[in-house]
Protein backbone atom coordinates (compact mmCIF):
# COMPACT_ATOMS: atom_id res chain seq x y z
CA UNK A 1 0.00 0.00 0.00
CA UNK A 2 0.82 3.55 -0.60
CA UNK A 3 -0.51 5.96 1.83
CA UNK A 4 -2.53 8.99 0.68
CA UNK A 5 -1.31 12.26 1.45
CA UNK A 6 -3.09 14.39 4.21
CA UNK A 7 -2.18 17.69 2.94
CA UNK A 8 -2.44 20.13 5.77
CA UNK A 9 -0.98 23.00 3.63
CA UNK A 10 -4.23 22.63 1.19
CA UNK A 11 -6.66 21.81 4.02
CA UNK A 12 -5.82 24.91 5.56
CA UNK A 13 -6.11 27.15 2.53
CA UNK A 14 -9.70 25.54 2.36
CA UNK A 15 -10.54 27.01 5.44
CA UNK A 16 -9.51 30.21 5.52
CA UNK A 17 -11.01 30.90 2.57
CA UNK A 18 -14.40 29.84 4.21
CA UNK A 19 -13.13 31.77 7.51
CA UNK A 20 -12.02 34.68 4.95
CA UNK A 21 -16.00 35.06 3.97
CA UNK A 22 -17.39 34.69 7.89
CA UNK A 23 -14.87 37.91 9.35
CA UNK A 24 -16.40 39.28 6.03
CA UNK A 25 -19.83 39.19 7.50
CA UNK A 26 -19.03 39.76 11.76
CA UNK A 27 -17.07 43.24 9.76
CA UNK A 28 -20.31 44.30 8.58
CA UNK A 29 -21.69 43.85 11.38
CA UNK A 30 -19.21 45.72 13.39
CA UNK A 31 -17.23 42.95 14.31
CA UNK A 32 -13.75 43.34 13.60
CA UNK A 33 -11.71 39.87 15.25
CA UNK A 34 -8.63 41.18 16.77
CA UNK A 35 -5.97 38.68 18.25
CA UNK A 36 -3.43 39.87 20.00
CA UNK A 37 0.12 38.22 20.29
CA UNK A 38 3.10 38.45 22.94
CA UNK A 39 7.11 37.57 22.12
CA UNK A 40 9.22 37.86 24.85
CA UNK A 41 12.86 37.53 23.98
CA UNK A 42 14.24 36.91 20.37
CA UNK A 43 14.27 32.93 20.07
CA UNK A 44 14.06 32.79 16.34
CA UNK A 45 12.12 29.49 16.47
CA UNK A 46 9.34 31.62 18.13
CA UNK A 47 9.59 34.42 15.86
CA UNK A 48 9.19 32.70 12.70
CA UNK A 49 5.77 31.00 13.93
CA UNK A 50 4.25 34.72 15.20
CA UNK A 51 5.08 36.04 12.00
CA UNK A 52 3.45 33.23 10.47
CA UNK A 53 0.24 33.66 12.61
CA UNK A 54 0.06 37.30 11.86
CA UNK A 55 0.60 36.19 7.92
CA UNK A 56 -2.28 34.18 8.37
CA UNK A 57 -4.41 36.64 10.47
CA UNK A 58 -3.98 39.01 7.61
CA UNK A 59 -5.18 36.16 4.58
CA UNK A 60 -8.57 35.91 6.61
CA UNK A 61 -9.33 39.76 7.55
CA UNK A 62 -8.48 38.98 10.96
CA UNK A 63 -6.75 42.21 12.78
CA UNK A 64 -3.65 41.34 14.80
CA UNK A 65 -1.35 42.96 17.25
CA UNK A 66 2.48 41.86 18.18
CA UNK A 67 3.97 43.26 21.44
CA UNK A 68 7.32 42.33 21.11
CA UNK A 69 9.48 42.33 24.80
CA UNK A 70 12.37 42.14 25.81
CA UNK A 71 14.53 38.42 27.26
CA UNK A 72 15.03 40.25 30.63
CA UNK A 73 11.17 41.22 30.85
CA UNK A 74 10.11 40.63 35.26
CA UNK A 75 6.97 38.18 35.06
CA UNK A 76 5.23 40.30 37.26
CA UNK A 77 5.12 43.60 34.26
CA UNK A 78 3.93 40.45 31.76
CA UNK A 79 1.45 39.11 33.81
CA UNK A 80 0.05 43.53 34.17
CA UNK A 81 0.17 43.57 30.48
CA UNK A 82 -2.10 39.99 30.05
CA UNK A 83 -4.55 41.65 32.91
CA UNK A 84 -4.65 45.01 31.06
CA UNK A 85 -5.59 42.89 27.33
CA UNK A 86 -8.08 41.21 29.45
CA UNK A 87 -9.63 44.18 30.15
CA UNK A 88 -9.56 45.67 26.55
CA UNK A 89 -12.63 45.27 24.49
CA UNK A 90 -11.14 45.78 21.37
CA UNK A 91 -8.84 42.43 21.96
CA UNK A 92 -10.37 39.14 21.79
CA UNK A 93 -7.68 36.75 21.36
CA UNK A 94 -4.52 36.97 23.74
CA UNK A 95 -1.71 34.37 22.55
CA UNK A 96 1.84 34.43 24.70
CA UNK A 97 4.26 32.53 22.51
CA UNK A 98 6.07 30.08 24.36
CA UNK A 99 8.71 28.87 25.44
CA UNK A 100 9.60 32.25 28.07
CA UNK A 101 12.44 33.09 29.88
CA UNK A 102 13.33 30.89 33.00
CA UNK A 103 12.34 33.71 35.40
CA UNK A 104 9.03 33.57 34.31
CA UNK A 105 6.13 30.83 35.29
CA UNK A 106 4.14 29.47 32.14
CA UNK A 107 1.99 28.63 34.29
CA UNK A 108 1.09 31.57 35.67
CA UNK A 109 1.00 33.47 32.40
CA UNK A 110 -1.68 31.18 31.20
CA UNK A 111 -3.07 31.32 34.18
CA UNK A 112 -3.80 34.64 33.94
CA UNK A 113 -5.22 34.89 30.29
CA UNK A 114 -9.04 35.33 30.90
CA UNK A 115 -10.42 31.77 29.77
CA UNK A 116 -13.06 33.42 27.44
CA UNK A 117 -9.80 34.80 25.33
CA UNK A 118 -7.33 32.13 26.05
CA UNK A 119 -7.39 30.86 22.32
CA UNK A 120 -4.20 28.58 22.39
CA UNK A 121 -7.00 26.34 24.76
CA UNK A 122 -4.19 26.18 27.56
CA UNK A 123 -6.05 27.78 30.70
CA UNK A 124 -6.86 25.46 33.31
CA UNK A 125 -10.35 25.58 32.53
CA UNK A 126 -10.71 25.15 29.40
CA UNK A 127 -8.62 22.17 29.70
CA UNK A 128 -10.96 20.95 32.11
CA UNK A 129 -14.07 21.46 29.53
CA UNK A 130 -12.26 19.91 26.49
CA UNK A 131 -12.05 17.04 29.23
CA UNK A 132 -15.33 17.10 29.95
CA UNK A 133 -15.95 17.22 26.20
CA UNK A 134 -17.70 20.79 26.81
CA UNK A 135 -17.31 23.02 23.92
CA UNK A 136 -14.39 25.12 24.45
CA UNK A 137 -11.74 26.23 22.88
CA UNK A 138 -9.53 23.81 22.15
CA UNK A 139 -5.43 23.33 21.99
CA UNK A 140 -4.36 24.61 18.05
CA UNK A 141 -2.36 21.48 17.22
CA UNK A 142 -4.56 18.98 18.46
CA UNK A 143 -7.74 20.32 17.23
CA UNK A 144 -5.87 20.57 13.76
CA UNK A 145 -5.23 17.19 13.40
CA UNK A 146 -8.62 16.24 14.49
CA UNK A 147 -10.03 18.11 11.45
CA UNK A 148 -7.18 16.82 9.29
CA UNK A 149 -8.73 13.44 9.84
CA UNK A 150 -12.37 14.75 9.92
CA UNK A 151 -11.35 15.80 6.32
CA UNK A 152 -10.63 12.59 5.04
CA UNK A 153 -13.99 10.99 6.42
CA UNK A 154 -11.11 8.57 8.44
CA UNK A 155 -13.43 6.94 11.33
CA UNK A 156 -12.21 7.36 14.69
CA UNK A 157 -14.55 5.39 16.88
CA UNK A 158 -13.30 1.91 18.26
CA UNK A 159 -10.57 2.80 16.82
CA UNK A 160 -6.73 1.92 18.20
CA UNK A 161 -5.05 5.34 18.92
CA UNK A 162 -1.17 5.40 19.89
CA UNK A 163 -0.08 8.84 21.02
CA UNK A 164 3.59 9.27 21.29
CA UNK A 165 4.51 12.32 23.46
CA UNK A 166 2.81 13.62 26.23
CA UNK A 167 3.45 17.41 26.34
CA UNK A 168 0.85 19.73 27.50
CA UNK A 169 0.50 21.35 24.37
CA UNK A 170 0.36 18.24 21.47
CA UNK A 171 0.34 14.64 23.54
CA UNK A 172 -1.88 14.57 26.72
CA UNK A 173 -4.98 17.30 24.47
CA UNK A 174 -4.98 14.97 21.26
CA UNK A 175 -5.19 12.13 23.33
CA UNK A 176 -8.14 13.57 24.99
CA UNK A 177 -9.61 14.49 21.59
CA UNK A 178 -9.33 10.90 20.26
CA UNK A 179 -10.98 9.92 23.26
CA UNK A 180 -13.86 12.29 22.98
CA UNK A 181 -14.69 10.63 19.56
CA UNK A 182 -14.86 7.33 21.26
CA UNK A 183 -11.09 6.20 19.91
CA UNK A 184 -9.10 3.65 22.45
CA UNK A 185 -6.23 5.48 23.51
CA UNK A 186 -2.18 4.60 24.67
CA UNK A 187 -0.03 6.98 25.42
CA UNK A 188 3.85 6.48 25.21
CA UNK A 189 6.79 7.87 26.26
CA UNK A 190 10.22 8.29 27.14
CA UNK A 191 9.91 6.09 29.64
CA UNK A 192 7.58 3.42 28.19
CA UNK A 193 9.56 0.15 27.88
CA UNK A 194 7.65 -1.91 24.57
CA UNK A 195 7.48 1.09 21.92
CA UNK A 196 7.72 -0.45 18.57
CA UNK A 197 5.16 -2.99 19.54
CA UNK A 198 2.61 -0.91 21.11
CA UNK A 199 3.14 1.87 17.76
CA UNK A 200 2.89 -1.04 15.22
CA UNK A 201 -0.75 -2.24 16.86
CA UNK A 202 -2.09 1.48 16.13
CA UNK A 203 -5.05 2.05 13.88
CA UNK A 204 -3.58 6.07 14.54
CA UNK A 205 -0.51 6.29 14.94
CA UNK A 206 0.10 10.06 16.23
CA UNK A 207 3.75 11.33 16.84
CA UNK A 208 5.09 13.86 18.50
CA UNK A 209 8.18 12.88 20.21
CA UNK A 210 10.56 15.50 18.64
CA UNK A 211 13.38 13.36 17.39
CA UNK A 212 13.62 13.30 13.52
CA UNK A 213 13.13 10.12 11.61
CA UNK A 214 12.54 8.09 15.03
CA UNK A 215 9.61 6.14 13.44
CA UNK A 216 10.24 3.97 10.55
CA UNK A 217 8.32 1.50 8.91
CA UNK A 218 8.35 -0.98 11.71
CA UNK A 219 6.91 1.25 13.91
CA UNK A 220 3.43 1.29 11.60
CA UNK A 221 0.80 -1.24 10.96
CA UNK A 222 -0.23 -2.15 7.69
CA UNK A 223 -3.32 0.68 6.50
CA UNK A 224 -2.48 2.84 9.62
CA UNK A 225 -3.59 6.51 9.88
CA UNK A 226 0.30 8.28 10.65
CA UNK A 227 0.18 11.91 11.98
CA UNK A 228 3.49 13.18 12.45
CA UNK A 229 3.61 16.10 14.63
CA UNK A 230 7.77 16.52 13.96
CA UNK A 231 8.93 20.03 13.29
CA UNK A 232 12.57 19.10 13.22
CA UNK A 233 15.32 21.91 12.35
CA UNK A 234 17.72 19.28 9.86
CA UNK A 235 21.94 20.79 9.65
CA UNK A 236 20.75 21.94 5.72
CA UNK A 237 17.96 24.25 7.56
CA UNK A 238 15.24 22.10 6.15
CA UNK A 239 12.21 20.94 8.41
CA UNK A 240 11.45 17.29 8.95
CA UNK A 241 9.08 15.33 10.92
CA UNK A 242 9.20 12.74 13.49
CA UNK A 243 8.41 10.08 10.77
CA UNK A 244 10.69 8.18 8.50
CA UNK A 245 8.02 9.47 5.90
CA UNK A 246 9.33 6.88 2.85
CA UNK A 247 9.32 3.98 5.08
CA UNK A 248 6.10 4.82 6.60
CA UNK A 249 4.16 5.67 3.80
CA UNK A 250 4.60 2.28 2.36
CA UNK A 251 2.66 0.52 5.04
CA UNK A 252 0.16 3.72 6.09
CA UNK A 253 -2.98 4.04 4.53
CA UNK A 254 -2.95 8.03 5.41
CA UNK A 255 -0.26 9.98 6.26
CA UNK A 256 1.40 13.42 6.91
CA UNK A 257 3.87 15.06 5.02
CA UNK A 258 6.64 17.41 6.87
CA UNK A 259 6.53 20.30 5.65
CA UNK A 260 2.88 20.84 4.50
CA UNK A 261 1.53 18.77 7.33
CA UNK A 262 0.11 19.31 10.52
CA UNK A 263 2.26 22.74 11.13
CA UNK A 264 -0.58 24.73 8.88
CA UNK A 265 -2.91 23.60 10.13
CA UNK A 266 -2.08 24.52 14.11
CA UNK A 267 -2.14 28.31 12.62
CA UNK A 268 -5.05 27.59 11.14
CA UNK A 269 -7.28 26.19 14.08
CA UNK A 270 -5.99 29.46 15.76
CA UNK A 271 -7.34 31.67 13.35
CA UNK A 272 -10.50 29.54 14.23
CA UNK A 273 -10.30 30.06 17.61
CA UNK A 274 -9.75 33.64 17.26
CA UNK A 275 -13.35 34.17 15.49
CA UNK A 276 -14.70 31.86 17.54
CA UNK A 277 -13.63 34.27 20.71
CA UNK A 278 -14.29 37.47 19.01
CA UNK A 279 -18.51 35.93 18.84
CA UNK A 280 -18.24 34.71 22.15
CA UNK A 281 -17.09 37.96 23.71
CA UNK A 282 -19.76 40.24 21.18
CA UNK A 283 -22.89 37.83 21.40
CA UNK A 284 -22.68 38.46 17.68
CA UNK A 285 -22.77 35.29 15.37
N1 LIG B 1 4.99 27.36 21.18
C1 LIG B 1 4.95 26.24 20.41
N2 LIG B 1 3.68 25.94 20.09
C2 LIG B 1 2.90 26.88 20.67
C3 LIG B 1 1.49 27.11 20.68
O1 LIG B 1 0.67 26.36 20.13
N3 LIG B 1 1.09 28.20 21.37
C4 LIG B 1 1.95 29.02 22.02
N4 LIG B 1 1.45 30.05 22.69
N5 LIG B 1 3.25 28.84 22.03
C5 LIG B 1 3.73 27.77 21.35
Amino acid sequence: MTAQIINGKELSADLKQEMKAEVETLKQKGLTPHLTVILVGDNPASKSYVKGKEKAAAETGISSSLIELPDSTSENDLLQLIKELNEDTSVHGILVQLPLPEQISEQKVIETIHPDKDVDGFHPINIGKMMTGEDTFLPCTPYGIITMMKSKNIPLEGKHAVVIGRSNIVGKPVGQLLLNENATVTYCHSKTKNLKELAANADILIAAIGRAHALTGEYVKDGAVVIDVGINRQADGKLTGDVDFESAKEKASFITPVPRGVGPMTITMLLKNTIKAAKGLSAIE
